[in-house]
């Protein structure tokens, strides 16, 4: 993939309080085009391998129950310099540390259940891109 693509997931308690439109919104007002997009359910085996590089986190056990709760939808997204300005896009993964008119900010309701994911990297944009839509 190249680096101006990015991974996004909008989270079961976002999904849950209806937030898909107003986050979609957000990340398009922002300059990102959604070249991917499924609503769906992870399993908590999915879940699991997912985050598996959090899995000796404290916080891994709850992440995993959390993300497999309820329906969430992955995207792929598309901009110039897509992975760093999503980041800031969406805010520090703590609402309580995001910035003013990010989308944590807006709608996250604790570091848990922060309303949407954003890929770390290039490299984990793909990975995470393929584990959703993979070829
Ligand atoms: P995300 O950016 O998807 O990456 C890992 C997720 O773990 C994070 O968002 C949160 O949903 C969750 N999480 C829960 N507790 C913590 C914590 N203390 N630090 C970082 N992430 C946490």
């Amino acid at each position: 993939m190249a680096t101006n693509r990015t991974f996004t997931m909008i989270k079961p308690d976002a999904v849950q309080e209806n937030h898909i439109g107003g986050i979609l919104g957000m990340m398009e007002a922002g300059g990102f085009r959604v070249v991917e997009l499924q609503k769906l359910t992870l399993t908590a085996e999915r879940a699991g391998e997912f985050y598996a590089v959090h899995k000796e986190r404290p916080f891994y056990q709850d992440l995993v129950k959390y993300m497999s709760s309820g329906p969430i939808v992955a995207a792929v997204l598309e901009k110039d310099n897509a992975v760093a300005d999503f980041r800031t896009l969406i805010g520090a993964t703590n609402p309580a540390q995001a910035a003013e008119g990010t989308i944590r900010k807006k709608y996250a309701k604790s570091i848990e259940a922060n309303a949407v994911h954003g890929s770390d990297s290039d490299e984990n944009a793909q990975i995470e891109a393929d584990f959703f839509f993979g070829k």
